[in-house]
């Protein structure tokens, strides 16, 4: 149900026939179309941020939906910030209540921040202090870990470590699992460090910036950043506890 905005809080009803008018028949369609789900496929270029801020205005101003009911996402920072500011001139600045224009990121940082602790299972699991790193800090940990164990980082390198580890993570396999499937020496080794990688980063989220590292960070706002593909946050690993393989 649809909650009505107060009178007055938008321009008149000539700024949205005026923002109707700007459309052409196909987006005009887009925008209307308000029931149900609605895929738009389109190039570049094509006018589909002009559909979409459209749409929220027409959602908001024609529909009454409440703004901060509305959630657009995007994939980069610059199109997050566009896609606001133009939502915003739609609006006219009028309203208090602003729809959530973020990145895909920043949105799922967002809630995690927020919900996170509801994973915990018997007091254990992530805390909302959560770190996300990057991958030079993954690198880190990773060889600190292997130069513990004594073991050689060129016959077996962080990287190939790294990547074995963000696929367990994102196959939900804890370090338990993975050292029980390990057919041979080396994944038995994974195995080993992907235990004391685990602890060594908790309570952090350990995610893989695959396109560009640097635009990752441990700040939380920084690493919200679109600019950087964070490919995995893994809470399988969070809320179990895996006994630890044997180290010896
Ligand atoms: N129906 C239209 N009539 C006139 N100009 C339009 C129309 N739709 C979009 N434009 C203009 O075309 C340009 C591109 O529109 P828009 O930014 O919405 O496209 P886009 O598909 O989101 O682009 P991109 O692929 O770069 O993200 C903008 O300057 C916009 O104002
Ligand atoms: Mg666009």
């Amino acid at each position: 149900m649809p909650i009505t905005l107060e009178e007055g809080t938008f321009p008149p009803d000539a700024a949205l026939q005026s923002l109707i008018e700007k459309l052409n028949p196909e987006q005009r369609a887009a925008v209307e179309a308000t029931e149900g789900p609605l895929l738009i496929l389109a190039g570049a270029g094509s006018g589909k941020t002009r559909v979409i801020t459209s749409r929220i205005a027409w959602l908001i101003r024609e529909k009454g939906v409440a703004p901060d009911s509305i959630l657009a996402v995007t994939f980069t920072n610059k199109a997050a910030t566009e896609m606001a500011a133009r939502v915003d001139r739609l609006l006219g600045h009028s309203s208090l209540a602003k729809p959530l224009i973020a990145t895909f990121h920043s949105m799922c940082v967002r809630m995690l921040r927020r919900d996170i602790e509801a994973l915990k299972v018997n007091g254990e699991g992530l805390t909302r202090s959560f770190a996300i790193y990057d991958e030079s800090d993954q690198q880190g940990i990773v060889k600190q870990v292997m130069r513990r164990m004594g073991l050689d980082t060129k016959q077996l390198t962080p990287r190939t470590v790294l990547s074995r580890i963000s696929w367990a993570k994102n196959h939900m396999v804890d370090p338990q699992e993975y050292y029980l499937g390990s057919k041979d020496p080396n994944s038995e080794r994974i195995a080993h460090i992907y235990q004391s990688y685990k602890a060594g980063t908790t309570p952090s989220i350990s995610t893989t910036c695959s396109s560009k590292p640097s635009a990752c960070s441990k700040s939380p706002v920084k690493s919200a950043s679109a600019t950087s593909a964070v490919t995995a946050i893994s809470l399988s690993t969070s809320i179990r506890t895996p006994t630890a393989p044997n180290m010896s």
